[in-house]
């Protein structure tokens, strides 16, 4: 597997604080759910030992979707355990904007922050992949992930008929598959690794509900589906080429719950004998603000305006990584300038259906010991 398929040399949101400002639904997943990492602060019931307490907040982007439910927690951590400094890290890799974290956190945007509310607090940040260990070992005290898991660490194969494995079949499929198995093994072994004993994670994974429906495929129009379609398109159109398109395929795996939690049911796992277990786990389905919007204003034009840059927040990146090198950077920008539009346009024209519901298996993890 040459570089150019990992994940980490090329993934980022869509930086300059565009990521949070276009993705309002990520936000209301986060803060739909915060309810149950209090309910696992409450079990966990931290001692109030002076020792440092460190919460992280892995694949953070830019840090924006986050920052409320996190203030709240934080403040919670301080009310209880009055007398240990909390260490607050925003992991994410390394091509991510940091510097839109440090700015968003810091009170430098219109973003409202919890800096000021909460004292002997301390922020960091790391670049390295929650595949691997990011903390001293058992140093974690409560670790949450929100909408990230899906990304494995590299692609495991080319995607011959589609943009996304969600449309692909046979040996391709299960490529992706095996490959989401693994990096969600490695991601809960190296979690297991940093954990202090009774720490907690609270982990809300992209995924495959028990109905089969997963982000942006609810029972309207196929998102994944629309992705492929249009980008496809660009062959007949003389834009991108054939070899563009085969180089084009989002390093996600979307898993079942079944997938989700085998590691941490099967008594022979090592994910299980490295002593995590599920406290909680649960799916839902978050309805696509801009699509509940568009049922209120009925204008196709605004929908379709304020729709597409949250597509394009998080997907931008997997399109360039698919475009040729050799291509200069104004060129890409202008073929996806042109992708976006297209996509735009369909939507203005005929929105029925189109919207992107989030579907999510949420789980809160302990550390036995
Ligand atoms: C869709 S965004 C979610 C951002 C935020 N957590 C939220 O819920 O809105 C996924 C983030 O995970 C990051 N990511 C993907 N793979 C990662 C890895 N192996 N380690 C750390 N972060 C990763 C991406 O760079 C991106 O910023």
């Amino acid at each position: 597997m040459d570089d150019s398929r990992t994940t980490e040399e090329f993934m980022s949101m869509k930086g300059g604080g565009y990521y949070s400002k276009a993705t309002i639904g990520a936000k209301h997943v986060i803060d739909n759910a915060a309810h149950l990492i209090f309910d696992s602060l409450v079990r966990m019931n931290p001692k109030d030992d002076g020792t440092t307490f460190t919460v992280a907040d892995m694949g953070c982007a830019d840090g924006g979707t986050s920052i409320s439910t996190i203030g709240e927690i934080l403040k919670y951590i301080r009310k209880t355990a009055p007398s240990r400094p909390i260490q607050m890290v925003y992991t994410d890799l390394p091509k991510n904007d940091f510097s839109q974290v440090f700015q968003n956190v810091h009170g430098q945007t219109d973003m409202k922050t919890y800096i000021e509310d909460i004292e002997d607090l301390y922020i960091f940040s790391s670049a390295t992949s929650f595949h691997k260990p990011i903390f001293p070992a058992g140093s974690l005290n409560l670790g949450i992930s929100a909408t990230a898991s899906h990304y494995v660490s590299e692609q495991p194969c080319i995607i011959s008929n589609h943009v996304h494995m969600v449309g692909s079949a046979g040996e391709e499929r299960a490529a992706y598959q095996e490959q989401g198995r693994l990096d969600w093994e490695k991601m809960l072994l190296n979690r297991a690794r940093d954990l202090a004993p009774t720490g907690r994670l609270a982990l809300f994974n992209f995924g495959i509900d028990e109905k089969g429906r997963y982000l942006g495929s609810t029972g309207g129009v196929n998102m994944f589906d629309t992705f492929n379609l249009l980008w496809k398109s660009l062959i007949d159109d003389g834009i991108v080429s054939e070899e563009e398109y085969l180089n084009t395929n989002f390093p996600q795996s979307y898993r079942t719950v079944e997938e989700f939690t085998a590691p941490l049911e099967n008594e022979n796992s090592c994910v299980y004998k490295a002593g995590l277990r599920i406290e909680h786990v649960e799916t839902r389905v978050v309805a696509c603000p801009f699509a509940a919007d568009f049922k209120r204003h009925g204008d196709s034009v605004k929908f379709a305006r304020e729709y597409i840059p949250t597509l394009r927040s998080w997907s931008e990146a997997t399109f360039a990584n698919g475009l040729s090198d050799r291509r200069s950077p104004d060129e890409q920008r202008k073929i996806l300038d042109n992708f976006y539009g297209k996509y735009q346009c369909l939507v203005e024209e005929s929105p029925g259906g189109h919207g992107m519901d989030y579907v999510h298996c949420y789980l809160i993890i302990r550390k036995d010991f």
